[in-house]
């Protein structure tokens, strides 16, 4: 089902944020919107929507080892990916076919196959609408995290990001650390390189998840849950095949999408919306879906998850 903003800002150069916070943003309500992947809007929206849609890929330092980008937040994700794999720049190509653009990835740290975002972030730059003031933030102080930055903390909704810098390697490397793309390169004898990783990445995410273009969906809906090693333990002796890794402090990140298909929801539809058939992380629109529908089955989604294993899942998609 559709729903409708009341304003539309696009902003064609990264020299018109102050100006747009000026004019604009003083009141309340507005919503900075990338690509809008990762945002379920549950109803009409009585603001400004504002989309930044400057782009470009600028080389600011080439060394021997390593170069420098700074990259304008209105740049396609994948355009990125493109450009690094056709100069041998490594690091990102396991983030492959991530929807969305360049300024959304530090705000959730985007990660997939074993690597995050802010393993090659070096530094971002934006305003703070709230002061009108110009940020650089360095990585440490983007205080990134499995899913999170001071973008979803802090300057949660007071920020627009202009400028994302990236240090990325010349030097031929991988993280072949996610068994199915070692695997996937493994079956199909393909020699190690930039191209082929970045394919086979393309390849797996086919296979799982569905194109947001074709079938609504937001990618993942929850965060996998992190929970302590005792509680792991418990459980394993009810569900030993409970897939788990290892996360800080001693913790264990569980696979939400196994925990909601064991709760009985991999595939299912109520009205017209449920969860994708090869990936019950991701809920899907399949076809005219309104948003208390979406939102009806996260909801029984958590509930069911919760009495069965006694987690509550949280949401990763941005609801407005
Ligand atoms: N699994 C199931 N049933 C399912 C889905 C998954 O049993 O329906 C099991 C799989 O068999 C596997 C484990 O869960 O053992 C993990 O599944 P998968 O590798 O597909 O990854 P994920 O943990 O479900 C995360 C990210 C994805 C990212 C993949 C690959 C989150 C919330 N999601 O999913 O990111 O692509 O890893 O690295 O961390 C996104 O954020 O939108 C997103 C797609």
């Amino acid at each position: 089902m559709e729903v409708l903003a009341r304003h539309f800002l696009q902003i064609e150069n990264a020299d018109e944020v102050p100006v747009v916070i000026h004019e604009y943003l003083r009141e309340k309500p507005f919503y900075i919107l990338g690509g809008g992947s990762n945002t379920l809007f549950t109803k009409d929206f009585d603001g400004f929507i504002v989309h930044p849609a400057f782009t470009g890929i600028e080389v600011m330092e080439q060394m021997e080892d390593a170069v420098v980008l700074k990259v304008a937040a209105g740049e396609p994700w994948d355009n990125l990916i493109q450009y690094c794999i056709k100069r041998q720049y490594y690091g990102i190509e396991n983030l492959t076919a991530i929807p969305g653009l360049v300024g959304s990835a530090p705000v959730q740290n985007i990660g997939a196959y074993g690597v995050e975002v802010k393993d090659t972030v070096l530094k971002v730059e934006g305003y703070v609408i709230s002061t009108g003031e110009h940020f650089t933030l360095s990585n440490a102080e983007c205080k990134f995290a499995y899913r999170n930055s001071i973008f979803k903390q802090e300057l949660k909704h007071d920020c627009i990001i202009t400028y994302v810098w990236f240090q990325l390697s010349r030097i031929k490397h991988f993280t072949l650390s996610y068994q199915g793309l070692a695997k996937a390169l493994e079956e199909r004898e393909l020699p190690l390189s930039l191209h082929n990783v970045s394919d086979c990445v393309r390849k797996i995410r086919d296979a799982k998840l569905p194109d947001p273009a074709i079938v609504g969906n937001g990618g993942s809906f929850f965060k996998n849950p992190v929970i302590p090693d005792e509680q792991y333990r418990e459980l394993l002796v009810k569900f030993p095949d409970l897939v788990a890794y290892d996360a800080p402090d001693w913790q264990k990140k569980l696979s939400a999408g196994q925990l909601i298909e064991k709760a009985g929801w991999k595939g299912k539809q109520v009205g017209n919306a449920g969860t994708w058939k090869n990936q019950a992380l991701v809920l899907v629109n399949y076809g005219g879906a309104t948003p208390e529908e979406v939102l009806h089955v996260a909801e029984t989604i958590i509930k069911d998850v919760n009495n069965l294993f006694g987690i509550t899942l949280e949401m990763e998609i941005n609801r407005i």
